[in-house]
């Protein structure tokens, strides 16, 4: 795996700020994410490569989180929070909503490479159930209506509308 020379400068100045290499691991890993959209094991082992580290340590970061995609995604990568608040304000409706609407399942990706759909664990916004966080934003008190609502606003964002 290669870093574009953009990423090659964010890297240098990342490892930059830590005076242990190892301490630069969470941020080469959304480095790497932003960069390629997902974490490769090629990645992981690159990672480990730069940080001196073994790969099986990167691993188990990337692997920890839930923020890092361990294989490719789709553009909008939709994670609705399942746990207790979410589901007692209605987190199951919003999923079922969101696989009629894509005609999808859990961890699959439309076709046209728009959608990833994730059940998540909790996204810490329990006061504000449910919520769907997608790529780095969240979207809170969510109701299967609002979620259509977003998707029809993405695919015409995507079709140039
Ligand atoms: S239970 Fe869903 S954000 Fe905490």
């Amino acid at each position: 795996m290669t870093f574009s020379e953009q990423a090659e400068r964010e890297l240098a100045a990342i490892l930059a700020r830590y005076p242990e290499k190892r301490s630069a691991l969470l941020p080469l890993l959304h480095l790497v994410q932003r960069e390629q959209g997902h974490v490769s094991p090629a990645a992981m082992e690159e990672v480990a490569r730069r940080l001196n580290l073994q790969p099986v340590e990167v691993l188990e970061v990337a692997t920890f989180y839930t923020w890092f995609n361990l294989r490719p995604v789709g553009k909008r990568r939709l994670q609705v929070c399942h746990n207790l608040s979410c589901t007692l304000m209605g987190a199951e409706g919003i999923i079922r909503s969101l696989k009629e609407e894509l005609s999808i399942g859990e961890d699959e990706t439309t076709p046209d490479g728009l959608f990833t759909l994730q059940r998540v664990e909790c996204l810490a916004s329990c006061g504000t159930a449910p919520v769907m966080q997608v790529n780095d934003d969240y979207h809170e008190s969510l109701t299967p209506e609002k979620a259509r609502a977003l998707l029809t606003q993405w695919r015409a964002a995507a079709n140039g509308k």
